[in-house]
This record gives C-alpha cells, sequence and structure tokens, in this order.
C-alpha cells in the first residue's frame, strides 16, 4: 500500500493507495456516531453491497443521487442536508463520499454547510477523481452562470483510492481521467508526461502496477501544490491549465456533452495553441502535446462554438479580475506560467 500526507497542520490528511482496500473502509472511518454514504445509482448497483459488507456493525444511512454533473445543483445540496436530517446525523456524524469528482464535490460541500461542517471521507471511484478531484478539498456545485461558481475550501478527514474500481470504469470516463493525468506532465513533470507516453497502452489495458505508480505520482504532485497553497492563491493555480476554455465549453454545453475530463483535454489542446502563437513554447513542443492529447481520441474541434460565445463564457470565470482572463500557459517542457489576456487578444488569438 502507498501511503502520502497532505500537509496542512491541524487540517492534515493521508492518501491510502491500494487495490481493494474499499474491503477495509472500517479501519479508515473513524469514529462518528453514524455515516452518510453519498453515491451514484450506478456506482450502487456496481459496489452497493460491497460497501454495506465493508461496513458491517457500523450505523449508516445511504443516498443515490442520478449520475452526471446536473447533480451539482443548489437544489440537489437542498435534497441533500433534508435526506441528512431525516437520517438523524449529528455534528459526530460523517459522510462517505463513493464516487467521481460529482459525488465528491457535492459531499463536501454539503459536509462543510452541514451544522457548521461535518468530517467526511474520499472513495473516489473514476480515474479523474483519484488523481485529482478527491485531494485538495475543493468542495463546489454549479449553477447557471457557471461551473464550481459556488463551494468551498474542506479538507477530508481520509482519501481511500482503490484502484481495483477503474476495472467498471467506462473507458470514456477512463479518457476523461487521463486528461487531469497527462495535466499533471504538462504543468509539473516532463519526465512524467514522458512516463504518461511510454506507458499510454499498459494504462488503457489496467495494469494495475503501471496504475497504482501513475495514481501515486499524481496525488504526490497535488499533495504537493495543495501544502504549498491551500486556497489557490498562487501556486495552486497552476493546476487550472485547461480549464478557462475547459470550463467555457462545459457551461456552454449545460454540462450534457462533455465530461469534465474532456472538457480539459480540448482546453490544454488549445490553450496550448494559445501559448504557441504567443511564442511561449516552441512549434515541437506544441506538436508533442497535440499528439498526445490526440492520442486519447478525443476530438479537439472548437468549431461547433461561436468563438465570441466562447470568450464571453470565459468573461464569468471566478478566476478573472476586472474582465482580464487568467490562462495558465504552458512555457516550457513540463512548466506553465499564469498570463492574463482581454477578451479581445483572447478573440484574436483563436481565431488566428
Ligand atoms: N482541480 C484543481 C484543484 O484542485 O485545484
Amino acid at each position: 500500500m502507498e501511503t502520502l500526507a497532505v500537509s496542512l497542520g491541524e487540517k492534515s490528511y493521508n492518501i491510502y493507495i491500494k487495490e481493494g482496500i474499499l474491503a477495509d473502509l472500517a479501519a479508515y472511518s473513524g469514529v462518528a456516531d453514524k455515516w452518510f454514504i453519498l453515491t451514484d445509482e450506478n456506482l450502487d448497483r456496481l459496489y452497493g453491497t460491497a460497501l454495506a459488507a465493508a461496513l458491517e456493525g457500523l450505523p449508516y444511512a445511504k443516498f443515490v443521487l442520478p449520475p452526471g454533473e446536473t447533480s451539482k445543483s443548489f437544489h440537489m445540496v437542498e435534497t441533500i442536508i433534508d435526506a441528512m436530517l431525516a437520517a438523524g446525523l449529528t455534528r459526530h456524524s460523517a459522510i462517505i463520499a463513493f464516487g467521481g469528482g460529482v459525488v465528491g464535490d457535492l459531499a463536501g460541500f454539503c459536509a462543510s454547510i452541514y451544522m457548521r461542517g461535518i468530517r467526511y471521507l474520499q472513495i473516489p471511484t473514476t480515474l479523474l477523481a483519484q488523481v485529482d478531484s478527491s485531494v485538495g478539498g475543493k468542495t463546489g456545485i454549479n449553477v447557471s452562470q457557471g461551473k464550481n461558481m459556488a463551494g468551498t475550501f474542506y479538507q477530508p478527514q481520509v482519501v481511500l483510492i482503490d484502484t481495483g474500481l477503474l476495472a467498471t470504469l467506462p473507458q470514456r470516463e477512463f479518457t476523461a481521467g487521463l486528461g487531469e493525468v497527462i495535466k499533471y506532465g504538462l504543468i509539473y513533470d516532463y519526465q512524467l508526461l514522458q512516463s504518461i507516453k511510454n506507458n499510454f497502452v499498459r494504462f488503457y489495458n489496467l495494469d494495475f502496477a503501471a496504475l497504482n505508480s501513475l495514481i501515486r505520482q499524481c496525488c504526490q504532485i497535488k499533495a504537493s501544490i495543495v501544502g504549498q497553497d491551500e486556497t489557490e492563491r498562487d501556486l495552486r493555480k497552476i493546476l487550472n491549465f485547461g480549464h478557462t476554455i475547459g470550463h467555457a465549453i462545459e457551461t456552454l454545453t449545460h454540462y450534457q456533452r462533455y465530461l469534465h475530463g474532456e472538457a480539459v483535454l480540448i482546453g490544454m489542446h488549445y490553450e496550448s495553441l494559445l501559448a504557441k502563437k504567443m511564442n511561449l513554447i516552441s512549434e515541437a513542443y506544441s506538436q508533442e502535446i497535440a499528439d498526445l492529447i490526440g492520442r486519447t481520441n478525443i476530438s479537439a474541434d472548437l468549431t461547433d462554438f461561436s468563438l465570441t460565445s466562447l470568450v464571453e463564457q470565459m468573461r464569468t470565470d471566478k478566476k478573472n479580475q476586472d474582465g482580464i482572463l487568467s490562462f495558465i500557459l504552458p512555457t516550457g517542457l513540463g512548466r506553465v506560467t499564469e498570463y492574463t489576456l482581454t477578451p479581445q487578444q483572447t478573440l484574436a488569438l483563436l481565431s488566428r
């Protein structure tokens, strides 16, 4: 088993990575008067019995969500909070987030506001959640104006990563997770990027040795970044590479057309092209990025969008200030820097 620490003073916690760790859940669940499992319908069908067995003898209630990003709404938060009250949860209870980014973000948000805050555990079930969203305490829900516009920074008490759960992950979800994996290589570690290229087929073939190592490396990067900048004042912003364009296309398509990681792949492709047009990276590196993203078979095509509405949507991004758009752009091998562009400059560069 791999154990990593997220060092945040009193809010520090561990990430445990092991195939099959779900069965040991009771050993990591801490002390609570009741646990509240939040999961979705697909996962409940696949793992409801295994979860029940893992919690046997402990008092718990369960809430099952419809799958998909549209569950990340104020309406759903209200429904969940009502269910938590009806289940008799107290300040000494804890939520178990068993799912991907949607479940994790919602569970964290509900935990942060229920009776002014209760504990929660993350058991991420998708590759994307295992390498990114379950670590670092970002919680959030979407509103019509944009993604994650309401949320909190609220750290879990533990993250349990059971890589065995990836065996039932649909290939499309797996590709979406690889989007965030590739992001780590591009923002922080060019050697990791090379290793992703070399092991690409092993990942898709669910070679668990390769996957465990990959997930550990990604979580190590995430833990290090979050440990230095929990609330995204500075360094943590680099994790937003691909997200300025990515969030805009997710919002414009009402969260129905792309998975988050797919939108990030498309966002990274176009934000790398912006960097090339601004002469921040070489033609060769730009091509290397495009080739790797291309290997996921994502259709990186913005032609369905009016560039004006895309840029208009980017203006609502919470990373912006004074109407100026914030982009994290590649500036070298495994390196990125924040740049700001006016909407007009962005439109001109995207149109070229
Ligand atoms: N997913 C980006 C972050 O946690 O900051």
